[in-house]
């Protein structure tokens, strides 16, 4: 059969985007519209939150990958935006949060080669810069961030020791499936691009 769900939100990870805003304030945006081929990732971001007007203003961000652990904790800062004036699409559904650190108990730690700090509890955090915009349809709701990956910092442990590998058995990755949220199953099979 044929269907038209709301979203195409079949799944994908949930990532925590730290930037620094105008006055040196910085703010943290939940997506989930982000992938990655090579040392670029591509993010789907409104044009109407507080980090994407960010991302365009200083061309710099870290994208923190959070695990299933902080679900609960990205929930708490999900209905808040860093604007201080609301953008319309979100009047009486969203309200300003100036620290959203504080809010769901994060931790900014200083980044090396970017102004916008990392966020502590995320196991992963790409240091990253801007490439390249695109808008997505006629750019007035949300673009294409290009963003190119320059430091990746894991969690002690999560890296095998003498590699550059991410342990498999120990990342537990938080997917945002059709607006509920899943830790990553079982694992089912191996490409045969695998690493060893
Ligand atoms: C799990 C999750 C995934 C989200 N994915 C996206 C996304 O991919 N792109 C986007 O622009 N907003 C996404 N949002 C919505 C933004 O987080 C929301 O608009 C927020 O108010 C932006 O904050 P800011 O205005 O402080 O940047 C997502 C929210 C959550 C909780």
């Amino acid at each position: 059969m044929t269907i038209l769900p709301s979203v195409f939100y079949f799944g994908t990870p949930v990532a925590l985007l730290s930037t620094l805003g105008p006055d040196g304030t910085a703010n943290i945006t939940p997506i989930s519209s982000a992938w990655a081929l090579g040392d670029m990732y591509v993010l789907g971001l409104g044009v109407g939150n507080q980090g994407t007007q960010n991302v365009l203003h200083t061309e710099e961000l870290v994208i923190n990958l959070a695990d299933a652990a902080l679900a609960s904790s990205i929930e708490r800062i999900a209905p808040t935006t860093g604007a201080t004036d609301i953008p319309s699409a979100k009047q009486g559904r969203y309200r300003h949060a100036s620290d959203k650190w504080r809010l769901g108990g994060l931790t900014p730690v200083p980044s090396i080669h970017v102004a916008p700090p990392r966020v502590a509890e995320c196991p992963v955090q790409l240091e990253a810069r801007l490439v390249k915009v695109v808008p997505l349809g006629d750019g007035n709701e949300a673009v294409a961030a290009h963003v190119r990956i320059i430091a990746c910092h894991v969690h002690d442990g999560l890296a095998v020791p003498g590699t550059n590998h991410i342990d498999l058995d120990r990342w537990q990755p938080l997917y945002y499936t059709f607006r509920h949220y899943f830790a990553q199953g079982e694992r089912v099979g191996v490409s045969f691009k695998a690493e060893q």
